[in-house]
């Protein structure tokens, strides 16, 4: 069953692929990234989540965009794929840094249209708000390049329930992407999930199993290890089919450098959780919302 992205009308499926890992090192060689991602492409992977800097450093910029450039440019899938891509930071001597000046911004715009080989961009992301420069600056900028036609659509990341409404005050954003895995449900607490929902964003939960920091621990969970073991698939698995039963506005970008967990993410798209078993993930990560 497909969600909607926000106020865009584009319909996904509610598990995409995060190109992160195929970009940070260690990562695959291009030509086994690219044959994964058309294998992603053959078992109907529809929402693919990039952005320029997902490479080793500032002279590497545009990896992991050129990698699904590739993979897309003749699969017969093409047409059918929402590309995802972020712009808004930097990585002199591979550190992440904020740069979110709007020059910057259409310069980085302008680089991923020419990496990812397309005239207009789907979905561009501002990719962090930058400290050192007025948010409405930034995005102000993101719906400049809207108006000249580079972008179709505007979202959010790493953003607070504040600066989601601030957005919403330049103009039409379609989707935030903060980060939100069973052990981290600071979305659902900081009232940016809710923000989501009352304004029809939708909410694009990043790092779903746990990202670099905290993997481990979500896919050796007790409870997500004993629902898979339940259903007959990995925790992995479980943690999606949960973060996507919490609420219709939210879609998840597993990353993935192998086919064993691409298939493992594609697994969640028709998993619906038994009642029970729901209720226990419900019991064991509390994610009761807080009072209106
Ligand atoms: N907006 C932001 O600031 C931001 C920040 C971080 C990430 N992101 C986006 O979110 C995407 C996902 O985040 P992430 O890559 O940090 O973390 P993640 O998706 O939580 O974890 C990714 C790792 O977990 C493994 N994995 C994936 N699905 C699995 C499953 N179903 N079962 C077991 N293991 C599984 C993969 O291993 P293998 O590599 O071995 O296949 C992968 O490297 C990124 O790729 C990126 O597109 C955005």
């Amino acid at each position: 069953m497909k969600r909607t992205v926000g106020s865009s009308g584009l319909q996904v499926a509610p598990v995409g692929w995060g190109g992160m890992p195929l970009s940070l090192p260690p990562r695959p060689t291009e030509s086994d990234a690219v044959a994964l991602i058309r294998t992603g492409l053959d078992l109907g992977v529809d929402f693919i989540d990039t952005a320029d800097v997902y490479c080793r450093d500032d002279g590497d910029i545009g990896h992991n965009e050129r990698l699904f450039a590739r993979a897309l440019h003749d699969h017969p899938a093409r047409t059918n794929v929402l590309v995802a891509t972020k712009g808004g930071l930097c990585r002199p001597g591979g550190r992440w840094l904020a740069a979110g000046r709007p020059e910057a911004l259409r310069a980085a715009c302008e680089r991923s249209l020419r990496a990812l080989g397309v005239e207009q961009i789907t979905l561009y992301q501002l990719h962090a708000p930058d400290p050192d420069v007025p948010f409405a600056d930034s995005v102000g900028e993101l719906f400049r390049l809207r108006e000249e036609g580079k972008i179709v659509h505007v979202g959010l990341s790493n953003v607070s329930a504040e600066e989601l409404g601030a957005g919403l005050s330049v103009g039409p954003i379609v989707s935030v992407q903060n980060q939100m895995h069973p052990l981290d449900l600071s979305a659902v607490h900081d009232g940016v999930l809710a923000a989501c929902e009352r304004t029809g964003v939708a909410f694009i939960a990043y790092s779903p199993v746990g990202g670099g920091a905290e993997r481990r621990e979500v896919l050796g969970h007790p409870a997500l290890v004993a629902a898979g073991a339940n259903l007959g698939v990995g925790a992995g698995t479980v943690a999606l089919a949960w973060l996507l039963s919490l609420s219709p506005c939210i879609l998840t970008i597993p990353g993935s450098s192998r086919l064993d967990t691409l298939r493992a993410s594609l697994a969640a798209r028709g998993l619906v959780l038994p009642p029970v078993l729901r209720a226990q993930l419900d019991d064991t990560f509390g994610h009761s919302r807080p009072a209106a």
